[in-house]
């Protein structure tokens, strides 16, 4: 049995299809990065557009890929939200009319449950599948929440951030510093080079749910620290290394940001790793947690990744690939099943949900 996914929630176009073994056939994803990376953020209206111009061919390229017809289809699945309302339609739309056309049920997915799917999906993948009730953290650049989840994928919100998520949160202190957009893969991939120790930031103390996240005071805090000394020549010229869509390899950033940078950047992503596994520990022992599930755009983090592996022991923590990290199509597939298998069915009214919750 194979479900066609469809991804456009916010700049990727993306579509893949999944099979009842939870086998990844096929997944392609056209990001729209170098459409927005000059105006260092996602620019809504460009999204639309691009998601328009490129989902017939990301659709048609999934099922050759994958050697699916429409008519073999179980289902046509797609993100009806949270996200970007206009890039959202977009994906809605075109699934609409494929499963009008092929005559097959129509699902519709929340995004943040696709994150989670992709975690399961990778254990699946390596033989060791995911034990219920499961612990999942969604770290993106949209999100950060918390959820208990059970073995029928039945979802139970534990925390979520009140202001920025951690994904924002990189690309804000990236932008200040003139790394350019996205800035999580770039402070992640130069984190190593500083001293995690050598400046300490107060971790947010939370009133009322304290599995709840606040990265906004972490955020002002580096803009202090930035204040404080004279960086606007190290800042310029790193600027200058974007300059022209350029993609500065880490030799040339470690050129342009010196030692206190460095270890600025590393006591960020500490502090960032901390509040996020602080929030994971009590929370897992919390619902008695039998896996960990850390996927969204930051779970690619490496700091992440090293912390998280060991954080808790006798609980296994499970990652998505690097691919399925990042926004695809493939998670949304995957999503679908269990909601096949209950019945459940969007009708043609279905639309976009920009801040659906989960
Ligand atoms: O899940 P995603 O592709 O899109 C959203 O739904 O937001 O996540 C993108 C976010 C961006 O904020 C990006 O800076 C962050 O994930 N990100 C990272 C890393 N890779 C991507 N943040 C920290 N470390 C990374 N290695
Ligand atoms: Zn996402």
């Amino acid at each position: 049995m194979r479900i066609l996914g469809i991804e456009s929630s916010c700049d990727e176009t993306a579509a893949a299809v999944v099979d009842s073994e939870g086998v990844v056939r096929s997944s392609v994803v056209a990001s729209q990065l170098d459409v927005h990376g000059k105006y260092g953020g996602v620019v809504p209206e460009l999204a639309s557009r691009e998601h328009l111009r490129a989902i017939v061919v990301v659709v048609r390229d999934a099922l050759a890929q994958a050697e699916a017809r429409l008519e073999d289809l179980a289902a046509i699945a797609v993100t009806e939200g949270p996200g970007l309302v206009g890039s959202l339609l977009v994906g809605i739309t075109y699934a609409k009319a494929l499963a009008f056309a092929a005559d097959k049920p129509l699902i519709a997915v929340n995004h943040l449950e696709g994150h989670i799917h992709a975690a399961v999906l990778e254990a699946r993948r390596r033989g060791q599948p995911v034990e219920f009730p499961a612990l999942a953290l969604v770290v993106s650049g949209g999100h950060t929440h918390l959820y208990a989840v059970q073995e029928d994928f039945r979802y139970r919100l534990l925390g979520r951030t009140r202001d920025d998520a951690a994904g924002e949160a990189y690309d804000k202190v990236a932008k200040l510093l003139g790394f350019g957009y996205p800035g999580g893969p770039t402070l992640d991939r130069l984190a190593p080079f500083g001293d995690p120790e050598r400046f300490r930031f107060s971790l947010a103390k939370m009133k009322g749910n304290a599995l709840d996240f606040s990265f906004s005071g972490l955020k002002t805090a580096v803009l202090r620290w930035v204040e404080a000394r004279e960086l606007a020549g190290e800042i310029q010229a790193r600027r200058e290394l974007l300059r022209g869509g350029g993609r500065p390899g880490l030799e040339a950033w470690l050129r342009a940001t010196p030692q206190e940078t460095l270890d600025l950047i590393a006591c960020f992503q500490r502090t960032v790793i901390e509040e996020l596994m602080r929030r994971v520990r009590v929370s897992a022992a919390e619902i008695g947690a039998r896996a960990i599930l850390i996927t969204g755009g930051v779970a690619g983090n490496a700091g992440l990744r090293e912390t998280a592996a060991r954080a808790i022991a006798g609980v296994p923590v499970h990652f998505p690939t690097p691919e399925l990290s990042t926004d695809n199509a493939a998670m949304i597939a995957a999503a679908a099943f269990p909601k096949l298998l209950r019945g459940e069915r969007a009708g043609f009214e279905l639309t976009a949900k920009a801040n659906l919750g989960l």
